[in-house]
């Protein structure tokens, strides 16, 4: 009896220690599978930083930054605070701090010491050059027409200020905060990269996601996002976030293996398996459809090859080649039809003295600007990312009912033979009543649907 007692304690015990064991193992492997999938880094602080922390911390300034950080890639690999806001005495926007020389802003400039590929890219591009737009039609519509708050607060959020430093070292309030696109850095450098990688995780996985970029393109005047919301692409997107691996480096973010449904990244700047990824997000497009009448970019077979093998990722050659065709139509449709005449137009207008050189101070200009600016651009650009409402009710319904209704109208005011020159046009001779057949055709279609 009493040695099958010891032997079941004994059993008892083996059996209580294994199980420990076990339990034990088995909380190690569920606690690194947890922070596996939360991705948990550890931050390495430098004895520097960490005195920017600990005072900053005490002090309660800027203590979400700071906690944000310490999740970041840059923290896992002891980048902090001094690394990247360090500056050089007699630098612009340099000025001492509790021992130490540091700049608020990091510029391209700061960013690039560690990462000059990128850098350089987003330099050349029409990204790294957004803040340019001091003679364009839009700037007198935001800065003289609306007003220079307006500009600050609207234009320049988006396309960039340029920031100027006050004497003694301070941000001149009207030109920062700003973080757009093509921002002019006190120290000459252009752009900011926390335009897309916001402060301070600096993450690709948010610079992946399609709002990032729907921040800027979207609105009456150029909707990707929207565009982008209501195709294919973005709804799949949406259904599938969980599975788009967003985490993964730039190698292994391959459209068509790594992930299957594209965002804006994908097809303008992510890599492909047999394209680099670029910061350049103007080197897979081939038409511009920002201006009036768009225009085939310099060197445009080579842009949309790079562009048709991010398609081709995905699809076959023909979708792809079919697709072009479509898209290619479209913008010759609104150019051939609406947008060269009416621009021609306006520009006798001014030549015959008709127009004053001001702009915006005659309605005729308004319409003229919502024409190409707006709706042009809209028609344009639903077409090229597969958006059929935006082409079609917003798009070219828009364009043709104020060119018919208002732009014509205005243009025969000021100038009837130039407003019949254009409805001379054979794409306009509807105007003049369709055929008796066309006429008869469509009564009997409305008479059959709808008589059940
Ligand atoms: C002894 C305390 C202390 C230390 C050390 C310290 N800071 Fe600060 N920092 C502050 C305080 C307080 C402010 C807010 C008042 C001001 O602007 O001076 C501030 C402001 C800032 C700002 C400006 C924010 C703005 O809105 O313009 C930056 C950038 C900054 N600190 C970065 C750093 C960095 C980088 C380090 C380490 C290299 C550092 N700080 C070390 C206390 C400190
Ligand atoms: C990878 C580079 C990087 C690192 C690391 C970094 N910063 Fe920044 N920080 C920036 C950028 C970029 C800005 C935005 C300034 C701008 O461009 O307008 C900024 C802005 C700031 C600002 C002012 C803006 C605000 O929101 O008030 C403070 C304060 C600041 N950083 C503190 C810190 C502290 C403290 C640390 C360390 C925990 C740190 N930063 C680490 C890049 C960095
Ligand atoms: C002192 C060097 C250094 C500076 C300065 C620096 N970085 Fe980094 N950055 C790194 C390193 C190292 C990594 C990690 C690379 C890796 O994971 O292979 C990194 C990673 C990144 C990533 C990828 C993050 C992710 O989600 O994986 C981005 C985006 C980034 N940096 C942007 C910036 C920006 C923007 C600035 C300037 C505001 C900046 N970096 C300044 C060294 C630096
Ligand atoms: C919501 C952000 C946003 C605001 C606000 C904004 N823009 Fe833009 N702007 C953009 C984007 C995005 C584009 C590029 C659109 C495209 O390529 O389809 C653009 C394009 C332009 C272009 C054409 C550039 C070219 O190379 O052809 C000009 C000029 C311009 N904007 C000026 C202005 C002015 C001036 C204002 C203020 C009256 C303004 N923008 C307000 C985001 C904005
Ligand atoms: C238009 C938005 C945008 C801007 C502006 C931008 N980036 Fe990026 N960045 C991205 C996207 C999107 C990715 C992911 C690209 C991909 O899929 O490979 C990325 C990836 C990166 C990476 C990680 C690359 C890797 O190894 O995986 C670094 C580093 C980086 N960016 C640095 C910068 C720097 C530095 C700047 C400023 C000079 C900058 N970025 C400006 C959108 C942007
Ligand atoms: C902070 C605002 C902003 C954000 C965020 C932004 N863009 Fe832009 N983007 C602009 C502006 C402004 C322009 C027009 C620049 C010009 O021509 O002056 C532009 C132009 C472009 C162009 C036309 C380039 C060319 O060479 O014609 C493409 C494509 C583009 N952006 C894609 C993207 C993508 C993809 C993202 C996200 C990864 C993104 N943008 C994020 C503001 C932004
Ligand atoms: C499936 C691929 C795809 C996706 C996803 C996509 N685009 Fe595009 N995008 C295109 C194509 C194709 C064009 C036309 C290229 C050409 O003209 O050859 C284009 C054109 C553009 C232009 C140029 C307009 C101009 O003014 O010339 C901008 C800006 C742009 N896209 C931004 C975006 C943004 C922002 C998103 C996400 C909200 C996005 N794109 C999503 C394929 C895509
Ligand atoms: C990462 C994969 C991927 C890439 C890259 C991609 N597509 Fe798609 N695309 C899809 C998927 C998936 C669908 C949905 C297929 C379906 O059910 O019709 C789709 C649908 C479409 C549609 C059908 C739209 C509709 O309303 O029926 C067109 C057109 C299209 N893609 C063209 C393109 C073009 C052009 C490009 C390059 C500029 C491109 N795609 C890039 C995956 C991709």
């Amino acid at each position: 009896m009493e040695t099958e007692q010891k032997e079941f304690n004994l059993m008892k015990y083996f059996i209580g220690g294994l199980s420990l064991i076990l339990f034990a193992a088995l909380t190690v492997v569920g606690y690194v599978k947890a922070s596996e999938s939360r991705q948990e880094i550890r931050p390495v602080i430098s004895e520097k930083n960490k005195k920017c922390i600990e005072c900053h911390l005490r002090k309660g300034i800027a203590e979400g930054g700071i906690n944000d950080w310490k999740h970041s890639r840059h923290a896992e690999k002891g980048i902090g605070c001094f690394e990247c806001h360090q500056a050089k005495e007699g630098e612009i926007d340099a000025y001492t701090h509790e021992g130490f020389i540091i700049a608020t802003i990091v510029s391209p400039k700061d960013c690039g010491k560690c990462h000059e590929q990128e850098t350089k890219e987003f330099t050349e591009s029409h990204h790294g050059n957004a803040a340019a737009f001091i003679g364009s039609l839009d700037n007198v519509l935001g800065n003289v027409v609306e007003g220079p708050a307006a500009a600050d607060s609207g234009c320049r959020q988006c396309h960039g200020s340029e920031v100027k430093v006050l004497p003694g070292g301070k941000l001149d309030p009207t030109t920062w905060p700003n973080t757009g696109m093509g921002r002019i850095n006190p120290d000459g450098s252009k752009g900011s990269c926390t335009a897309c990688h916001f402060r301070h995780s600096f993450s690709k996985a948010q610079a992946r996601q399609p709002e990032n970029c729907g921040r800027c393109h979207m609105g009456p005047d150029h909707p990707q996002i929207e565009i982008y919301n209501e195709s294919k692409h973005g709804i799949l997107f949406y259904a599938n976030r969980d599975k788009m691996n967003l985490n993964n480096p730039k190698e292994k973010w391959i459209a068509g293996k790594d992930y299957l449904y594209p965002t804006c990244a994908t097809c303008h700047m992510s890599a492909t398996a047999t394209q680099p990824a670029t910061h350049d997000v103007g080197t897979r497009i081939s038409w511009t459809l920002r201006p009036a009448v768009s225009n085939k970019l310099e060197n445009w077979e080579e842009r949309r090859k790079a562009m048709k093998d991010v398609c081709q990722s995905c699809h076959g050659v023909e979708w792809v080649e079919n697709f072009y065709k479509q898209y290619d139509n479209a913008v010759t449709l609104y150019n051939e039809k609406f947008g060269k005449p009416a621009k021609a137009a306006m520009e006798k207008l001014l030549e015959k003295g008709k127009l004053t050189p001001t702009q915006f101070d005659e309605p005729i200009e308004w319409t003229y600007y919502e024409l190409w600016h707006h709706e042009g651009r809209r028609a344009r650009m639903g077409a090229s990312m597969m958006g059929p409402d935006f082409t079609q009710w917003h798009g070219f319904y828009e364009v043709a009912k104020h060119f018919y209704n208002k732009f014509l109208p205005e243009l025969k005011e000021l100038d009837p033979g130039l407003a019949d020159e254009i409805l001379a046009m054979p794409e306009h001779s509807w105007k003049k009543g369709l055929s008796k057949e066309e006429v008869a055709k469509t009564i009997e279609f409305y008479q059959k649907r709808y008589q059940q």
